[in-house]
């Protein structure tokens, strides 16, 4: 059995939706704080969640993101329904995007996401099934 969860919610994620587009992200963040997370911890987690939910939004139909907060750690899964990733090693790589020029008016399309979800979780992984969709999952240890 893993260790009890201390705090667990999850919220859903519209893709397309650009008025609601990071809002999950924010409330995650204030959870954080509320329950007095370490600010450089909640940093990361921040970084993190708004890259996946994000992605969400701009690749996804739908998803959801669940926050779980435990003794031992803090850890984000994502699953979306969409088109996922023929190539996950090289949409890992720092600057590959397939983001439209719609997009990248908008100010994404880095390629920087994924690499750096990466860079700010503890364990990483990433899970896509091209046309079905993708599953994050980031965990930082406390
Ligand atoms: N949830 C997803 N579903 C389908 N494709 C995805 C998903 N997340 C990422 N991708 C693909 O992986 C590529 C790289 O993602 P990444 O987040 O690193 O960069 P980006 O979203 O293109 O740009 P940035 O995140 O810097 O704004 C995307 O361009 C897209 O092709
Ligand atoms: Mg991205």
């Amino acid at each position: 059995m893993p260790s009890e969860p201390l705090f667990c919610q999850r919220f859903n994620i519209c893709g397309g939706d650009f008025v609601n587009a990071g809002k999950a992200s924010i409330t995650i963040k204030g959870i954080l704080r509320e329950i007095g997370i370490h600010p450089p911890v909640i940093r990361r987690l921040a970084i993190a969640s708004y890259e996946a939910e994000m992605n969400v939004v701009l690749y996804a139909h739908k998803g959801s993101m669940e926050l779980r907060v435990t003794p031992a750690d803090i850890r984000i899964r994502v699953v979306d329904e969409g088109g996922g990733i023929p190539d996950v090693d090289l949409a890992m790589q720092e600057g590959y995007s397939t983001a439209s020029d719609e997009i990248r008016e908008m100010g994404f399309g880095a390629g920087m996401g994924l690499p750096n979800i990466k860079k700010n979780a503890d364990v990483f992984t990433i899970h896509s099934v091209v046309g079905k969709g993708t599953t994050l999952e980031i965990t930082i240890r406390l």
